[in-house]
């Protein structure tokens, strides 16, 4: 083989094996984020998993304008090792074109995430269904399931969850102030925002804006994570939380959650348990700075919502806090801000960062900085 044609082989090949645009080693949040083809992440309102020593960030693939924040093409995933440089690997679930079908192009696929079923070996995917037309009124969970962590992903069905089930917690859950549980009662309740959590046991909990986005609902999923079981509860009933994210450490459960005003940022709240099932504990705004690229504080979660909760793997206690910065008008612009995780005094702690890296996990001061 002559020298140019072996050097232009070499050259292929790395390109197939890693990204041909410049390695990134650094977050900078809010800003364009390249994936291996130069294009900007297609994946909002994500979710990641960690699978096999791989990360998979699954999320809404959106496109140009305002109608873009309709599901017209998926769920799309791209792959990392070093959680910095994403490859994309196409959509994981395609929506439909089939008329009246659940996941129809142009219906609301919303906050996508994937867990893997030790026991079945399957990928199952969960996410946040407004059927096509009616806006969002049908308010359903629904779930699809991959042999592949990549897909593609079979879509099983929709559903409102413990139609005729009153949750564990709902002693009290049947008085006046409760008529929204009660109203759904027989029909089975309403699920927005939602995210999923297995637990060290493996047990799997699908968390939700039920009630008209008043009340969350935390369910446990069945044991091939396919469906809801019995056991719910209501957590902070009339709180009026959603786009909920939970993360587990040294045996205490986090949640981080936003206010209700729709694509518009606001105040994140943030709450501590000792079991997914709660009671939890209020433990307010976890935000701490200011992004100056837009001078919003924790007033507005730097402009931000949550999303999901990433572990890092390999490094005990390391977190990083997933929102979305929504561009609703061009819903495909819209941006990531990812920060880490501190927990201070029993808090857990979101400060901004305009650049940081991994190191940050290994800086014991990052751990025990007093919050603002
Ligand atoms: C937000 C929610 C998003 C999306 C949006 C639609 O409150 O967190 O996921 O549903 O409303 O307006």
């Amino acid at each position: 083989m002559n020298r140019p044609l072996a050097s232009f082989i070499a050259l292929l090949s790395f390109c197939t094996l890693m990204p041909c645009t410049q390695a990134e080693n650094v977050f900078r949040p809010g800003e364009i984020w390249p994936d291996n083809h130069g294009v900007h992440i297609n994946a909002h309102g994500g979710g990641v998993l960690h699978h096999d020593g791989v990360y998979y960030w699954f999320g809404e693939h959106k496109t140009e304008g305002r109608g873009g924040n309709q599901a017209n093409v998926g769920v799309h995933v791209y792959r990392s090792t070093d959680l910095y440089n994403w490859k994309d690997e196409g959509i994981a679930l395609k929506v439909v074109d089939e008329p009246g079908h659940d996941i129809e192009r142009g219906c609301v696929l919303e906050r996508p995430k994937v867990i893997y079923n030790e026991k079945t070996k399957k990928f199952v995917m969960w996410f946040h269904l407004e059927l096509k037309g009616q806006g969002y009124a049908a308010a359903r969970t629904a779930v699809a399931v991959a042999d592949h962590v990549t897909g593609p992903y079979t879509y099983l069905r929709s559903l409102r969850p413990h139609a005729g089930v009153w949750p564990t917690n709902a002693v009290e859950g049947r008085g006046p102030q409760n008529g929204y549980l009660r109203r759904d009662f027989a029909g089975g309740q309403m699920s927005r925002d939602m995210t999923l959590f297995v637990d060290d046991d493996g047990k799997a909990y699908h968390i939700t804006a039920s009630e008209e986005n008043r009340t969350l609902h935390i369910s446990l999923l069945t044991d091939d994570y396919l469906d809801f079981t019995d056991q719910y509860v209501r957590v902070f009933p009339g709180g009026a939380n959603e786009a909920p994210a939970i993360c587990k450490h040294n045996d205490k459960y986090y949640m981080i959650t936003s206010g209700l005003t729709g694509w518009a940022p606001n105040a994140a709240r943030s709450a501590v348990a000792d079991s997914v099932m709660g009671p939890w504990k209020p433990l307010g705004n976890p935000a701490v700075g200011v992004n100056p690229a837009n001078g919003l504080g924790p007033e507005k979660t730097f402009g931000a919502q949550s999303t999901f909760i990433l572990p890092v793997a390999g490094k005990d206690g390391a977190f990083i806090a997933m929102f979305d910065q929504w561009r609703p008008r061009n819903a495909i612009d819209g941006r990531y801000v990812w920060l880490p995780v501190e927990f201070v005094d029993g808090r857990i702690v979101v400060r901004y960062r305009e650049r940081w890296d991994l190191s940050v996990f290994d800086e014991p001061a990052a751990a025990t900085q007093p919050a603002d």
